[in-house]
């Protein structure tokens, strides 16, 4: 299969910032024993892998912006097109020696996602699609799962951690979620749930409060592998907004059905009981 020019230029920049990961990701083991602790030095690969990015694609498209995890806005010459960029999605993983993690490009046309690019360095998948050409896994066509019923369903998901999200909110969502289907995973990597579901391999995804470059690419695979996507509660999906539930026609529908329920059994278990009438 033959990459657009547009695709080539991302896969150019994402390889080159994952084998700078992979010689980086070799070195937290040694560090994992080091009495500093490997943290500071992910910090710096994660930064690494940025500047990689950020070189390659500005040498080819000097005047396109960015919004990078790292750099954050860098407005371009050219207001059409920005890059969206997660030079490295899945710390959390990569600091623990557990290689889920990706680097995840997208890119936007006046304001529109257009082409999204993830690779996982550690296991040579890479994933690419271009608005209206399909999606595609190491150059092989996929698509989304055809399964349609919830309890045939596998789901993955981000679960809220330390000082990040709505902990309380989240344990519905999953109490609902996990007893009517055949399983929840929690990957560690937003970016690699969304290529998972692209794929076929998970059924669905959801997540609130991500960033816009855990989504950004992922949302053009899963759109080209025939997924739909939206809000938690079925708004329309906003790749600046970061909450998001996708999966194929019917999974999509299910699993924002799920998610409604959990939000009215919380409205329900947070409303004041109601008064109790007097014996006499
Ligand atoms: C994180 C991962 C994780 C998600 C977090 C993100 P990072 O990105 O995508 O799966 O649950 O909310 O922040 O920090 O590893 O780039
Ligand atoms: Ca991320
Ligand atoms: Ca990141």
């Amino acid at each position: 299969m033959a990459r657009s020019a547009l695709l080539n230029v991302m896969t150019q920049a994402a390889m080159k910032a994952g084998r700078s990961l992979i010689r980086d990701f070799g070195e937290v083991q040694n560090l994992q024993v080091s009495m500093k602790g490997p943290a500071d030095f992910v910090s710096n690969a994660d930064r690494r892998a940025e500047e990689i990015v950020f070189q390659e694609l500005s040498r080819v498209r000097p005047d396109w912006g960015f919004v990078m995890e790292e750099r954050g806005t860098v407005e371009g010459r050219d207001p059409q097109h920005r890059w969206i960029v997660d030079p490295l999605d899945g710390t959390t993983n990569f600091l623990h020696g557990i290689p889920m993690f990706a680097v995840s490009i997208a890119l936007e046309r006046d304001g529109q996602l257009v082409a999204g690019v993830i690779l996982n360095p550690a296991m040579d998948e890479l994933y690419t699609a271009e608005k209206g050409g399909g999606a595609f896994l190491n150059d092989r066509r996929i698509r989304v799962a055809a399964r349609k019923t919830l309890p045939e369903a596998l789901f993955g998901t981000g679960i809220p951690f330390l000082g990040r999200g709505d902990h309380a909110g989240f344990l519905y969502e999953l109490r609902q979620i996990m007893g009517e289907t055949s399983g929840v995973r929690r990957m560690g990597a937003a970016a690699l749930d969304l290529a998972y579901v692209a794929a076929g391999r998970l059924d669905g995804f959801w997540e609130e409060a991500l960033q816009p470059w855990d989504v950004a690419a992922g949302a053009v695979l899963v759109r080209e592998a025939g997924g739909f996507l939206s809000g938690l509660t079925g708004e329309k999906f906003d790749h600046m907004r970061g909450d998001i539930a996708c999966g194929n026609e019917f999974m999509h529908k299910a699993l924002v059905d799920q998610l409604k329920k959990a939000r009215a059994q919380r409205r329900r278990a947070s409303a004041p009981a109601a008064e109790t009438p007097a014996a006499d």
